[in-house]
């Protein structure tokens, strides 16, 4: 078809359809024949010569970096910090030429995140970019580069890219937690059966929108929206929330479910959708008591959980998106599709300019 769109009435959604094959495609190409990792990119050693990490980025891609922190720290023991790129360079943060930083942005031509590579640079640390475009400028300035091969992406939201994302950092960490002697064998295959297995659970999933789309009607009338998380769903929490208010103009924030308490609860009434990202984890008996919580002064809850869990909280909530089961690891990615698909679908009802949001630029470049 002439326009790009392949007959998806919207990039984003095109996009939103491409995640299964980016994952094969990535998968095809990190990891060798017996399904082993061979290329992170990563020279030998330099991924076992990583004791710690920064990683610096802007937007979507920092909720990417913040998603992966979890994954790195709990699966390959590396302790790891996060940066906005517009803050880290003023926040003098003592580095040496060991310190090993991560710069990921999809077009690699953020000014935000050329800049801090450029200043970790100037300080002699080693320097790793994840990016999508492999001309860009910060491809061609990094190190080491960790390409996220989702293809060009065209819809100013991003969506195909932050899925690359957090699936080249889920190999990275894996990758790293071979070299530290935190992860066996067995649990490394098992992961990446897993991994080969999120094309066809995505595809079921798109198949039955329905329940995403009802729900995107009854949003579609909300000035402002709550999204909650604990643990890896704090920052999908704050994903799904930048997804919301970036292309339905929303006004969506995102809180770690345990800081509901500290403040924004005072905003909970009636009027007021409160999105609770629960997967079966140990954390989510703690999540399923922050949303009764939230029920109680009145909220309207969207849960997006296991049916399990849907079925033990049906009294306390308006909606729910079931999920399939997958290994704990992956949620993370299994847990990005309804909040992009609900951010879509909201748009979609306020009849808005979704590949083309108001005042947003697809690569800001500029300080
Ligand atoms: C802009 C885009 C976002 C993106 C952010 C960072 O704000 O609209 O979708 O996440 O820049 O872009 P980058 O290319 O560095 O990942």
């Amino acid at each position: 078809v002439a326009d790009g769109k392949q007959g998806f009435e919207h990039f984003m959604l095109k996009e939103i359809y491409e995640q299964g094959d980016v994952i094969e495609r990535i998968l095809n190409h990190y990891l060798d024949i017996n399904g082993r990792q061979l290329n992170t990119g990563l020279q030998p050693g330099q991924s076992a010569a990583i004791e710690a990490l920064n990683i610096v980025a802007c937007g979507t891609s920092y909720y990417a970096a913040c998603t992966a922190r979890y994954w790195l720290e709990s699966i390959a023991g590396i302790p790891t910090d996060t940066d906005l790129a517009s803050e880290f360079r003023y926040r003098n943060r003592p580095m040496s030429s060991h310190t090993s930083n991560l710069f990921i942005s999809q077009s690699g031509e953020t000014a935000d995140t050329l800049a801090a590579l450029r200043y970790a640079k100037a300080i002699g640390c080693p320097c790793l970019s994840m990016n999508n475009v492999p001309t860009s400028t910060m491809a061609l300035e990094s190190d080491t580069i960790l390409p996220t091969l989702a293809g060009p992406e065209i819809g100013v939201a991003s969506t195909k890219a932050f899925m690359a994302q957090l699936t080249v950092l889920l190999l990275l960490s894996i990758d790293c937690a071979r070299h530290n002697g935190s992860m066996d064998f067995d649990q490394e295959l098992s992961l990446i059966k897993a991994l080969h297995e999120l094309p066809s659970l995505f595809h079921r999933q798109l198949l039955t929108q329905e329940p995403i789309i009802r729900l995107a009607q009854m949003m579609a009338t909300s000035d402002h929206a709550l999204f909650i998380g604990r643990g890896q769903a704090w920052p999908l929490a704050q994903e799904g929330a930048l997804k919301l208010k970036e292309i339905s103009y929303i006004h969506a924030e995102a809180y770690a479910a345990g800081e509901l308490k500290h403040g924004p609860i005072a905003l909970v009434d009636e009027q007021m959708p409160v999105v609770v990202i629960a997967p079966p984890d140990e954390l989510q008996p703690k999540t399923l008591s922050n949303l009764r919580e939230v029920a109680s002064r009145g909220g309207k809850i969207i849960l997006i959980a296991d049916s399990q869990a849907i079925e033990a909280s049906s009294e306390f909530i308006t909606a729910a998106i079931p999920m399939p089961q997958v290994d704990p690891v992956l949620f993370p990615l299994l847990y990005t599709l309804p909040l992009q698909l609900l951010a879509y679908h909201v748009a979609k009802e306020k009849g808005l300019d979704i590949d083309k949001p108001r005042n947003l630029a697809k690569s800001v470049t500029v300080e």
